[in-house]
């Protein structure tokens, strides 16, 4: 795809366009959804999407310079311009947004209003009940600000002038319970967000994570079985099942390697998974018929896998 358009969205947040390059239709993506940018220095980003919907013609990211990058929004920032080709997989969604919730409550911190802004715009467009807490360091660091300022549901909370971060479990002991929770920001926001909903219903909560949520497993000393390519790795320390399974020379899909992205979810056949990663939730790691394989491990001695 080409990058068509980089805008500021605030101080540190760029947003980048980009369209495929014979201007076709691309495919679809719901609220909450991401892609995977490929970039030209050979790192794999992932950023939420500010548009989504069923005919999109370009997808917008926001990304926002990270002062310990790593080479994803420092280069993004420093070297990407209108013109440049990149590759870009279709989007992928771990963070979806159930339309038909009786009243649903959106938080969002920083650049975490990214995927948020796309859920506000189709709870708009469904005429649904919802409400969004929005904080960031500032009103200037406030991407998207204008835009939202058009809803009476938007409450902005401003470290600075409010002399302290969002109140977040004093807001939460007041929703109703009916209520669905979305939460999408810095990790302390997510921890607090964690602590003050440890009593409602699961299914009631999601929460979008960028960066892992637990230490990867590189315990080793289990035996994978991957049933369709009919082989049997020995997974040793150090080693993710990822990094044992493509040395074997079998092609899986992968991104972010972190647990984050979804990308390398495998199917499980048996044995118990130690599941690491930051997408699944508590009843579908309970169930255990799926794992991501860059992260998690065994907690038995042999694990059965579809690959
Ligand atoms: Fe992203 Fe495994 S590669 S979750």
């Amino acid at each position: 795809m080409v990058l068509t358009a980089v805008r500021l969205a605030t101080r540190d947040t760029n947003l980048y366009t980009f369209r495929r390059a014979d201007g076709a239709a691309l495919p679809g993506a719901r609220p909450g959804a991401h892609i995977v940018l490929h970039l030209p220095n050979g790192v794999e980003r992932q950023y939420s999407l500010v548009d989504t919907g069923d005919d999109l013609k370009e997808y917008t990211v926001g990304v926002k310079l990270d002062p310990n990058s790593r080479g994803g929004s420092l280069y993004m920032h420093n070297q990407l311009r209108a013109g440049i080709e990149i590759q870009i997989e279709s989007p992928r969604n771990n963070f979806p947004l159930i339309e038909d919730a009786e009243h649903v409550v959106l938080f969002a911190g920083g650049i975490g209003i990214t995927p948020i802004t796309s859920m506000v715009k189709r709870l708009v467009e469904l005429g649904r009940s919802w409400e969004l807490y929005y904080s960031s360091r500032s009103r200037a660091d406030a991407a998207f600000r204008e835009e939202l300022e058009q809803h009476s549901q938007v409450h902005f909370h401003f470290d600075d002038e409010k002399g302290g971060v969002l109140p977040i479990g004093d807001i939460i002991a007041k929703l109703p319970k009916n209520a669905h929770l979305y939460c999408c920001g810095p990790m302390p926001m997510l921890s607090a967000f964690e602590n003050a909903t440890v009593d409602w219903p699961p299914g009631q909560l999601h929460v979008e994570y960028f960066t892992p949520k637990f230490t990867a497993a590189e315990e080793g000393g289990y035996i994978v079985e991957l049933t369709r390519s009919k082989k049997e790795l020995t997974i040793p320390p150090g080693k993710s099942i990822l990094q044992m399974v493509r040395e074997a020379g079998i092609d899986v899909p992968y991104s972010c390697e972190e647990g984050v992205c979804g990308a390398c979810e495998t199917r499980v056949i048996s044995g118990e998974p130690d599941h690491r990663d930051s997408i699944l939730s508590e009843s579908e790691r309970e169930q255990n018929t799926t794992m991501m394989i860059c992260c998690s491990g065994s907690k038995s001695p042999r694990l059965v896998v579809d690959l």
